[in-house]
């Protein structure tokens, strides 16, 4: 109840306090709104990832998970519908069209994301990072099999799909890759892990790399893992979409925090 409440009162600040581009003066800023942020369309390129999307919001098959997260502590239970899941913890198509977009904008040669679930996402990053590569975390076996099934039907190779808990597969491979050039962090919603994964990107990340954080205002937690964040020395531009978060570490830039919003 208490993130609740928080989530309607950080979302009515949002609203009062963001800014379209046309309130924006930094130029980095405005043109990744007027290119990317903002220039939602339909993609043809994505069709049989939502097609995907809709048998697995429709499966009836029930599944034992894993739950390393913050959603542990919510009393989920153990087990649960295939279909549920894909109805309530994957990123709806909206959102990963920006992720799609950011992707293609960015152009990284090394994806890192942490909480592949079902794989709906994954497919979105490798899609737009082609010919790069995706490295996606997760630590319930059960639903990765799921993802891992989808992304062999939709013909997506640039993927590997790591197994068990961030705190246990992050550290191996970040050594492996050496540098991330984008992340996305979307599991583990608690304050703590939310920083500590930080950090360990960081350590692997140089001065184009783009950092999105999902869920940021879910909990007051997760507000304040956010507001830590940006008072890193080397966050320079951070972005709050509400919903994302996004770093970048730019160097000899003013250091300029939005909200922003389409
Ligand atoms: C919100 S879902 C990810 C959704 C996915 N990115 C998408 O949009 O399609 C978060 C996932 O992270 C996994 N997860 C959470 N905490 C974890 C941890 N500490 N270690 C490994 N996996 C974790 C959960 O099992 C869950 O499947």
């Amino acid at each position: 109840m208490a993130g609740t409440w928080h989530r309607v009162r950080t979302y009515l600040r949002h609203l009062v306090k963001a800014r379209s581009r046309h309130g924006v003066h930094s130029p980095f800023i405005y043109a990744l709104m007027d290119e990317v942020l903002c220039r939602d369309a339909p993609l043809a390129e994505v069709k049989d990832i939502e097609q995907r999307r809709r048998r697995l919001q429709a499966s009836r098959k029930r599944i034992h998970v894993t739950d390393l997260g913050a959603g542990s502590s919510l009393g989920l239970g153990t087990e649960r519908s295939v279909g549920a899941i894909a109805r309530s913890a994957l990123k709806p198509p909206r959102q990963a069209r920006l992720l799609y977009r950011l992707v293609r904008h960015f152009r990284p040669g090394t994806v890192l994301e942490l909480g592949t679930s079902l794989g709906i996402t994954t497919a979105y990053l490798a899609r737009a990072a082609e010919p790069g590569m995706v490295f996606t975390l997760e630590g319930c076996p059960n639903t990765l099999a799921i993802a891992r099934e989808g992304l062999e039907e939709l013909g997506i190779g640039n993927v590997e799909a790591v197994e068990g808990a961030f705190s246990d597969t992050l550290p191996g491979i970040l050594e492996r890759i050496g540098h991330v050039d984008l992340a996305f962090i979307d599991g583990h919603h608690d304050r703590e892990a939310t920083l500590g994964y930080f950090e360990h990107v960081l350590a692997r990340s140089h001065e184009g790399t783009v950092l999105v954080f999902d869920d940021i205002h879910w909990s007051p937690g997760m507000s304040q893992a956010w507001a830590r964040i940006q008072e890193h020395p080397r966050a320079t531009v951070t972005a709050d979409l509400y919903h994302l978060g996004l770093v970048f570490l730019r160097g000899g830039q003013a250091r300029q925090h939005f909200r922003l919003r389409c």
